[in-house]
């Protein structure tokens, strides 16, 4: 039986993963809840799957069944033989890293992870020989097309819904309210990965995954859009073979895969593909030029050192004044791009470096979107940054 830890359960990955532990009583249990501020839902979580240990980032003024832990402490539970990391933020940082020294697999649905400190969480895993499974649908995908092939992948096709605006010029993209952002044509998500879907900053924070999970290099790894969602991603082997994994765009799927996993169980409350309904499966390369968000990332990943931490905080300051119409949607990209300009990166970063490069981001990225930097100012050279 798989004990599971669920950090993030109240959000969208969070309530998808406790539909699927529905489904499977007798394989997955519930030792460990953790969410955020939507108490509600949590205590209602709480009652339906009695876990022994529970947290949330603001403290229930009421008694809820079991003992309230820190994320770091009930992804150390003894029985926990299974994290699923799906907090937004920078949130799950923290308790990934010590559910990996605590020796428990990880399945990590959670981007921002892998994004800022890719080299700290796969030295960990390695070190303590622990496997991190990815439920995210592209890099399941990839996992999926990857399983029981000895010979080299040569490259990664990383699919893309191209968001709801993929056909609007630069001018009409730069009118788009949150309301019509946060309407995904395709993907239910919570609100900060559907407007990161809309700027294809996303598919961005995909290749920088897909880096660290699959030791993959950046040049290796290629961005298609194909709007139907239905091939989640694809390997390209020696010999030019090509493997797909395809599937509905139901994020239960690659969800199941990872909980299942090595085995694929039966759901009946999982949608199949209906081919008789699919007239065409599209795929054409990114548009750059009205999506400069995804060159932004995989620049900032290539680069490495901190600029992928950065690269994370400057957008999500950015969404968040999207989302309170402080700041238009084509305005996330400059305020991402300006932020990475004017960070002066450190290589091979610690934690602390890490986690001091999120802060700087973050305060720098406000001023920038506020207008209260010069934009074209020199920086301090205060704790290492520009
Ligand atoms: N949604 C998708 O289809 C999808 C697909 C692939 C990858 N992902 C990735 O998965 C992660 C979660 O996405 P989502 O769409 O599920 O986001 P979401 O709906 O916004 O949920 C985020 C979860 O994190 C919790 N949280 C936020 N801050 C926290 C804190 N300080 N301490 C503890 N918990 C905290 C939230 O709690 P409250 O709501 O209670 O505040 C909620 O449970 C993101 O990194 C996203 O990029 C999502």
């Amino acid at each position: 039986m798989k004990i599971i830890a669920i950090l993030g359960s109240t959000g969208s990955i969070g309530q998808q993963v406790l539909d699927i532990v529905r489904a499977f009583p007798d394989e997955l249990r519930v030792v460990a809840l953790a969410g955020g501020k939507n108490l509600n839902l949590l205590e209602r979580q709480i009652e339906e799957f009695r876990p022994e240990v529970f947290y949330s980032s603001v403290k229930p003024d009421r008694d809820c069944a079991g003992e309230f832990l820190s994320m770091e402490e009930m992804v150390s539970h003894p029985e926990v033989n299974l994290v699923v990391v799906a907090t937004s933020g920078k949130a799950g940082l923290g308790p990934t890293l010590a559910a990996l020294r605590a020796g428990k697999t990880v399945a990590l649905a959670s981007k921002e992870m892998l994004v800022m400190a890719g080299d700290i969480i796969t030295r960990e895993a390695s070190l303590h020989g622990v496997q991190i499974l990815p439920l995210d649908s592209e890099h399941s995908a990839i996992w999926q097309c990857l399983e029981g092939e000895e010979g080299s992948p040569q490259r990664l096709l990383l699919t893309a819904s191209g968001g709801p605006f993929y056909n609007y010029s630069r001018s009409d993209l730069a009118k788009v309210t949150p309301e019509q952002a946060l309407r995904h044509p395709v993907w239910k998500m919570g609100r900060k990965v559907t407007i990161d879907s809309a700027t294809m900053m996303n598919k961005g924070l995909e290749v920088i995954e897909a880096h660290w999970l699959f030791s993959f290099p950046f040049d290796s790894i290629e961005v298609l859009v194909h709007p139907q969602s239905i091939v989640h991603s694809m390997v390209e082997f020696a010999d030019g073979s090509l493997k797909a994994q395809l599937g509905p765009p139901d994020m239960r799927l690659p969800i199941q895969y990872a909980l299942s996993y090595p085995q694929r169980w039966s759901n009946s409350t999982l949608p199949c593909l209906d081919w008789t309904s699919m007239k065409a499966l599209n795929f054409e390369l990114p548009d750059h030029s009205r999506f400069p968000c995804l060159k932004s990332a995989v620049d900032a990943g290539k680069s490495g050192g901190t600029y992928p931490a950065v690269l994370c905080a400057a957008d999500e300051v950015a969404v968040e004044l999207f989302l309170s119409h402080r700041i238009s949607l084509t305005d996330i990209a400059n305020t991402v791009q300006q932020t990475l300009q004017q960070h002066r990166s450190v290589a091979q970063p610690s934690l602390d470096d890490v986690l001091r490069a999120d802060t700087w981001a973050r305060e720098y990225a406000m001023r920038f979107s506020c207008g209260t930097t010069e934009r074209s100012a020199p920086q301090s050279d205060d704790e290492g940054y520009r």
